[in-house]
């Protein structure tokens, strides 16, 4: 939990001062919380138990975060993961995740990786996530050299358009991303696909960053009828990630119960009353998990006045977090001490040379000084994950507060 101390007036994240970490450590850095991680985790698994979604998978989008103590963190509560390259099945598997549990998305697998994933166990992983029949085709091939069954889920484009940014939304036809419904009808019985792969699953994902569930619930009809019509039974639909956070704090997006009951009761209108079939529902959630988990620390350089515009330039820059550059994104800024100061508008900027280079601007905020340190919430998911070394800075270094309030590098 984050919050400023009565006493000291410094802000707290699980009781522990971020102003006394932020001293004795370099700024700028990510710190997670492992409390806020779990509940997450359990927020998210609960509400699907309760809209009796029985055993769920839940897959959880290393790309978000894969920082290995998250990882080995969710690991720990039974998570999957939803992976897309060699790296983050490499990242998953070393963190304690069972192949049996992760499903492999994205729309360039290598034969590298394709073999990587096939020999990590002896029935290989859960799923290949398949994205073209071209793609179908080279897993049949090398699971017959490795003298194995790959299982896979054909993943359909539902063509949806939904509501969030342009550049994370995935389920319409233009979009590079999975199957359509006719090519999928059309190469079921292609014997050249099917040699050595089993067709388990079905999979979606729409899109990421989802306030309005319309279009979900419209791809899990899409999913539904493409099922009945191939006339299969399936082990398993993957219903994708996409979740969205309320950064902006307003109260009105959807939380995760009102997700699974959305998912629950489009599984019962669209498939239950129609077939005896049952599948497991996979779920790829990653922002859900881990944006509220983190938190980025940065300290003021020096402020600058110019005209009508107040800048506090911090040390932290768009290659350490660049979702407020590329995407506009809103993310909290709280100063870790509370202040008196008079309050006034300010443009929080980094160091780096681009206009871009801005966690928020107009911002109503005590007028900080040189020195002082802020922090930008919701930043554990597609923080450092999304981090570079442009302009040739170091990444930054990422903490951990573990449940019982120890910090560690991680
Ligand atoms: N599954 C697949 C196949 C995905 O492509 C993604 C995200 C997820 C699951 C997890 O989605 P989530 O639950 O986290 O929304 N960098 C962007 C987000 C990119 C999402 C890419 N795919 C951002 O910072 O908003």
């Amino acid at each position: 939990m984050t919050k400023i101390n009565d006493k000291s007036k410094y802000l707290h994240i699980d009781g522990v001062s971020i102003n006394e970490i932020a001293v004795k450590l370099k700024t700028p850095f990510y710190i997670y919380s492992e409390t806020t991680l779990s509940e997450n985790y359990l927020k998210f698994k609960e509400a699907a138990i309760e809209n009796k979604i029985i055993n769920p998978l839940i897959c959880f989008a290393l790309k978000s975060n894969p920082n290995k103590k998250v990882v080995k963190s969710l690991a720990k509560l039974g998570a999957g993961a939803d992976i897309v390259s060699g790296g983050e099945l490499k990242r998953s598997l070393e963190c304690g995740i069972c192949p049996q549990k992760i499903v492999f998305s994205g729309v360039g697998k290598t034969e590298e990786e394709i073999n990587l994933a096939l020999k990590s166990h002896k029935n290989g992983i859960y799923s290949f996530n398949v994205e073209s029949f071209e793609e179908l085709e080279l897993i049949n091939k090398l699971a017959a050299k490795a003298k194995k069954t790959a299982r896979v889920a054909l993943r359909l484009n539902p063509q949806v358009q939904v509501k969030t940014h342009k550049h994370i939304s995935t389920g319409f036809k233009t979009h590079k991303f999975g199957l359509l419904r006719e090519d999928i009808l059309k190469n079921l019985k292609q014997r050249k696909y099917w040699s050595h792969t089993s067709l388990v699953g079905l999979s979606i994902h729409i899109g990421s960053q989802l306030t309005c569930l319309k279009a979900t619930d419209k791809a899990i009809k899409e999913l539904c009828q493409l099922a009945l019509e191939t006339g299969k039974s399936f082990e398993f639909f993957d219903v994708g990630g996409g979740l969205g956070v309320d950064y902006e704090r307003t109260k009105d997006k959807p939380s995760c119960f009102d997700y699974m009951k959305l998912v629950s009761n489009a599984l019962e209108k669209y498939y239950y009353t129609r077939t005896n079939d049952r599948p497991r529902v996979v779920f790829e959630p990653g922002r859900v998990i881990s944006a509220t988990s983190g938190h980025f620390i940065t300290k003021v350089i020096r402020t600058k006045t110019s005209g009508d515009c107040f800048f506090a330039i911090v040390d932290g820059g768009m290659n350490d977090f660049v979702r407020t550059s590329l995407y506009g994104a809103y993310h909290e800024i709280i100063p870790i001490k509370k202040s008196k100061r008079k309050v006034v508008s300010t443009d929080i900027v980094g160091p780096i040379c681009e206009t871009a280079d801005c966690f928020g601007s107009g911002i109503m905020l005590p007028k900080l000084m040189a020195n002082d340190i802020i922090s930008v919430s919701d930043v554990g998911a597609y923080g450092h994950s999304m981090s570079s070394n442009y302009n040739m800075r170091d990444k930054p270094r990422e903490f951990f507060i573990s449940k019982k309030g120890k910090v560690s590098k991680c």
